[in-house]
């Protein structure tokens, strides 16, 4: 596993998107309920931020037209998006966020509109 710095630990305020460019991967990063996520940062519908959405309940709610992914699997909730958001490996070592954007099990960024 190749894990690289995202941002600070202290930069992850509870339940309020960050987003942040890892290794040239847009990811958005989330604490939230004691835990911290890291999931592809591009909406599955169109091309654009979730880390510009809303969370609650560990779910991540696209700021356009409403979607909602599961933080912990990037599963799709609702529609309009189809597709699962690729969740990437995530852990906090001292002060720091790391992530490992070269190793998303199971999922897919791709969107569903060229
Ligand atoms: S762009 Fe995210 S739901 Fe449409």
């Amino acid at each position: 596993m190749t894990w690289t710095r995202a941002c600070s630990a202290a930069d992850l305020v509870p339940d309020t998107p960050l987003g942040a460019v890892v290794d040239g991967v847009p990811v958005c990063l989330v604490r939230t309920g004691g835990e911290v996520f890291a999931v592809h940062d591009e909406c599955t519908h169109e091309a654009v931020r979730l880390s510009e959405g809303d969370v609650a309940d560990g779910v991540i709610e696209c700021w356009r037209h409403g979607s909602c992914f599961d933080l912990r699997t990037g599963a799709v909730l609702n529609l309009p998006a189809v597709r699962s958001v690729a969740v990437y490996p995530v852990r906090e070592v001292a002060h720091d966020v790391q992530v490992n954007v070269h190793d998303a099990p199971g999922s897919t960024s791709t969107r569903d509109t060229p």
